[in-house]
């Protein structure tokens, strides 16, 4: 019997009439991947939102993967193990890849705790195509912070594996842009982003 499992060797790649160029042409602009990445409370979702807002109203085509929202759907099988958030990161970067090809600026906020699992997200794309940002605050400001009342559950051990208290944050060690919200306003955040992105989104002549 023939082992199917996992196997795209008897699957050919269909080639697009349409290219990912002829959709940044379409869209006026070039597509790219902006990774958030950081603890859980460190600010990712309110940057990620007001960035898209931002980019949105700048006349840019922008959608935004949140991780919470994708655990709801796309994701919702997956729980937090190693394991499975390795997953999460492969499947929210293929669906990502896809809105690139579709020529849309993708923003991604999720934990992403392993530093290997964001380099195999890398690999998915062009190397222009892949900004991460480093969304920095400390697990003791994150704490404080609390949210969703998340890190007062996981101290008292009614949530288990939870990122910083009892499953490790790999910090990024060469992230394109980090955002330390510690000391950055949310407004001063998305600037430095968006300053960062300039000349890499809206090259309209050169597409
Ligand atoms: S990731 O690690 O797999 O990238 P993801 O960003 O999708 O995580 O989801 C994290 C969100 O799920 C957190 O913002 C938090 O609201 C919630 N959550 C629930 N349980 C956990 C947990 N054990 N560790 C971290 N976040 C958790």
């Amino acid at each position: 019997m023939e082992d199917n499992k996992n196997e795209t060797s008897n699957i050919v790649w269909h080639q697009s009439d349409i290219t990912k160029e002829d959709r940044q042409k379409l869209h006026g602009h070039k597509s790219l991947m902006i990774w958030f990445t950081g603890l859980s409370g460190s600010g990712k979702s309110t940057i990620a939102n007001a960035l898209q807002h931002e980019l949105y109203k700048d006349g840019s085509s922008v959608y935004l993967l949140d991780g919470d929202n994708l655990r709801h759907g796309i994701n919702r099988n997956l729980t937090f193990t190693e394991e499975d958030r390795k997953e999460n990161v492969r499947r929210t970067a293929e669906v990502g890849k896809l809105f690139v090809d579709a020529g849309v600026v993708v923003l991604a906020a999720l934990i992403s705790p392993y530093a290997a699992d964001r380099e195999q997200a890398r690999k998915l794309f062009e190397p222009e195509e892949f900004v991460e940002v480093y969304v920095k605050c400390s697990l003791q400001e994150c704490e404080k912070r609390d949210p969703k009342g998340l890190y007062k559950r996981a101290r008292l051990g009614e949530i288990k594996q939870f990122t910083g208290i009892s499953q490790p944050y790999e910090e990024p060690q060469n992230p394109e842009i980090t955002i330390d919200t510690t000391v950055m306003s949310v407004k001063e955040s998305v600037q430095e982003i968006q300053s960062y992105l300039k000349n890499k989104i809206h090259l309209r002549e050169e597409v």
